[in-house]
């Protein structure tokens, strides 16, 4: 049953092959879809749902956007058959905009390849200020949505919306948050967050990556030329710190250390490794932070744990219930779990 309140935003969507709902944290989004995406399965579309949220998330595991096909009445946003997902890496967007970006628009497009004829996209509550503005523009951007749903108990999308109220698409429809919704502080979100990454990773197993053969995308390690022991071993005594490798890229020095080089230090080793740019990678860094496998095809198969990261041969111990056969490309994250 849908709320009489969200009748124009029903009908709206009805008329709207590409909806996106924006709006602060808490104010109702995900419930908003929720009823949209069944009361449009009710009228017999077939429908989609993104879910853009890479904290909160309700399709596929935080650090990604997923999609959801709608197969019968959802409870719960997470009743819809998870279809793909793309991963960001990151529990906000504000870590990685641009990553939030582009993996919100490979699931619209996604939904679109599948023929699916209602794509409604979810989004996180992250709207204010100039950070919140140009994610929320971008998506709208780069989507090119028939309809935007701003749920807002005052202006809070109207900054976001500027832009767009000048032209004839997207139709815009704003919407009151229903007085039922409730709030869910910083450790109700984290703890939310960890229990579904937690489920996520039941059934795992540790399983070793050969990094000959599985490209590792981010951080862009084995690629170069490696330099020999004794360079290393001149770079670690210039700056007083053990080096474990060093690779020359294309137009710059990939260097790993146990833990974290300072700035000044790899600024130091530049001329060491012959000039150019040096930019260093922590295994303390690296390790215990969640990272994306992707398939020969590109998409997403899964997440992993990075456990140990093996230099000679190249290799990468991950946690994960993904199959090592179907795995490709790896690309560690900023997230630790
Ligand atoms: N119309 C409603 N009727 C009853 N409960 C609601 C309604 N809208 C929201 N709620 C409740 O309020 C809480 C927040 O709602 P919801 O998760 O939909 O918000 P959101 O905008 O998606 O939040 P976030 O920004 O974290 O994604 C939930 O517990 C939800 O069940
Ligand atoms: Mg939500």
């Amino acid at each position: 049953m849908i709320d009489s309140a969200w009748t124009p935003a029903l009908d709206a969507a009805s008329a709207a092959p590409l909806t996106v709902v924006i709006g602060p944290g808490d104010a109702g989004k995900t419930t908003l879809v929720t009823a949209l995406a069944n009361a449009l399965f009710d009228r017999g579309f077939s429908v989609g749902i993104v879910d853009a949220d890479v904290g909160q998330s309700v399709l596929g595991p935080p650090t990604t956007v997923g999609l959801g096909r709608v197969t019968r009445a959802l409870q719960h946003p997470g009743d819809a058959d998870l279809i793909a997902m793309a991963f960001v890496g990151a529990t906000s967007p504000a870590a990685n905009l641009t990553g939030t970006v582009v993996a919100t628009g490979r699931m619209v497009t996604r939904a679109r390849a599948q023929g699916i004829a209602r794509v409604l996209v979810d989004t996180g509550g992250l709207i204010a200020g100039d950070l919140g503005r140009t994610l929320k523009q971008a998506k709208i951007d780069l989507l090119g949505p028939d309809l935007v749903i701003c749920l807002a108990r005052g202006g809070e999308c109207e900054a976001v919306l500027r832009p767009y109220r000048v032209g004839a698409r997207p139709r815009i429809v704003r919407l009151a948050p229903s007085p039922a919704a409730r709030s869910r502080n910083a450790e109700m979100r984290r703890r939310y967050r960890d229990e579904a990454l937690a489920r996520y990773f039941a059934g795992s197993q540790r399983i070793v990556l050969d990094l000959r053969s599985v490209v590792l995308k981010r951080p862009a390690l084995f690629a170069g030329e490696p330099l020999n022991a004794a360079k290393l071993a001149e770079a670690a005594a210039a700056v007083g710190h053990d080096i474990t490798w060093a690779e020359r890229r294309d137009s710059d020095t990939a260097v790993l250390t146990e833990t974290t080089l300072t700035a000044n230090a790899a600024h130091r080793l530049s001329p060491i490794f012959g000039g150019g740019p040096v930019v260093a990678y922590a295994l303390d860094d690296l390790i215990g932070t969640l990272a994306g496998v992707d398939d020969a095809a590109g998409e997403t198969a899964g997440l992993g744990i990075v456990r140990s990261i093996g230099i000679d041969p190249p290799s990468l111990e991950l946690e994960t219930p993904v199959a090592p056969a179907t795995i490709a490309v790896v690309t560690i994250g900023r997230a630790k779990f």
